[in-house]
């Protein structure tokens, strides 16, 4: 008999825990009303308490003990809270998230995707009525760009210190992640036929396409990276000619997604400037609340991938019950339609949960709810 999927599930600290309980609570739901053939494992690392405990953030066999996983399931990482306990066990965002980094880097997870659609019922920030029509996928280079973490400090704590950061671009990575956004892309456009809904994007010879890709650089200052990575782009999109191909520097980027989010559909950013961008992305489609995130190794069958939400551990309002679930429930969906690229009663699954919390955000708009609560009535719609 086939192994059973196996999800190792690290709720981290602040109110990962407190989110990851209701992604566990409806993992439990479905997998009894389907009989799935999952199961998942619980660890107490990485994490603060990990840390105060043991000296380190997780094991160092931790990797190891994570790749005969899956998929992962993190919550947060990064300061416990609550803010107003001054004596708290604390570490410096570098020790603390360094975890995060690791294993999308030692299981090589080259892919972050971060969706940014707004859905009925979430916050709308903008005041123009067609941002209800964003719905992009921003997919950021996660393997190394500006988080290869080479450098170092010379003369550290001296008048004349230098401090070096190395940023690393290959042509292998550049390639693999711009052909996954033409892919994502065509896939997208499919998915919206299916759904009976069409977007039109024009190329700039004049025709129309039903998808397009839209390239980030910083090419204008950051040369070398920048014109090896429009040079992939336009190499490749020569592949995928029913996509629109289009470019924005990082800083227009930012300005067009405010003043235009509707007008894009997948992004393909570097490693730094995916960070920022998924975070304006974010905001754009309900805030952190809602904004799912994973990192994916699409390539190798033996490295577990990554599903966390984008928000961090919110120290503020940890302890307390108020963090809205729902990113995270939105991420254990795309957990499950990913490991059900294996089994598709998995993939059924992962949708069934994505449509229960989306009818969950749509009927429930603006309410001030715990999180407990949303939970609860997530799993209660499950049930039925
Ligand atoms: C994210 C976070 C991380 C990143 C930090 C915590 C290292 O901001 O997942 O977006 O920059 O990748
Ligand atoms: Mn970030």
């Amino acid at each position: 008999m086939a192994q059973s999927t196996r999800i190792a599930v690290t709720p981290g600290d602040g109110i990962g825990p407190e989110v990851v309980a209701e992604a566990v609570r409806c993992l439990e739901t479905l997998r009894a009303k389907h009989g799935l053939d999952i199961e998942w494992t619980r660890f107490p690392w990485p994490s603060h308490a990990w840390h105060e405990e043991h000296g380190e953030s997780m094991p160092a066999d931790a990797l190891a003990q994570l790749q005969k996983y899956d998929a992962i399931l993190l919550g947060a990482l990064g300061d416990p809270g609550p803010m107003d306990d001054p004596d708290r066990y604390l570490l410096p965002d570098s020790i603390s998230l360094a975890p995060l980094l690791d294993m999308r880097k030692g299981f090589d997870q080259w892919v972050c995707e971060r969706p940014a659609r707004l859905l009925p019922g979430a916050r709308q920030y903008l005041a123009d009525e067609r941002a209800k029509d964003i719905d992009m996928l921003v997919i950021r280079e996660n393997s190394e760009g500006e988080y290869v973490s080479q450098g170092g400090r010379l003369r550290k704590g001296m008048p004349d210190e230098v401090a070096t950061q190395m940023e690393v671009f290959t042509r292998k990575a550049t390639d693999r992640i711009i052909r996954y956004g033409f892919e994502q892309a065509r896939n997208r456009a499919a998915d919206r036929v299916k759904e009976g809904r069409t977007r039109t994007f024009r190329t700039l010879d004049g025709r129309t396409c039903e998808s397009q890709v839209c390239l980030v650089t910083k090419r204008n200052a950051l040369r070398y990276w920048g014109d090896m990575y429009t040079e992939a782009f336009d190499e490749i999109s020569k592949e995928y000619p029913d996509v629109a191909t289009h470019h924005e520097l990082v800083d227009a980027a930012c300005m067009k997604f405010v003043q235009s989010p509707w007008a894009f559909d997948v992004v393909v950013a570097s490693n730094l400037q995916g960070d920022i961008l998924t975070d304006l992305a974010a905001v754009l489609s309900g805030g952190m609340g809602v904004a799912p995130s994973c990192n994916l190794n699409p390539t190798d069958p033996d490295m577990p991938s990554m599903f966390e939400p984008t928000h961090g551990s919110a120290p503020d309002i940890a302890g307390q019950g108020l963090a809205d679930p729902t990113a995270m429930l939105f991420t254990a969906a795309r957990m499950l339609e990913w490991l059900g690229r294996k089994d598709p009663a998995i993939a059924a699954a992962g949708k069934e949960l994505f449509d229960a919390v989306a009818a969950d955000l749509a009927e429930n708009s603006g309410s001030r709810r715990g999180t407990h609560e949303i939970g609860s009535a997530i799993c209660e719609r499950l049930s039925q």
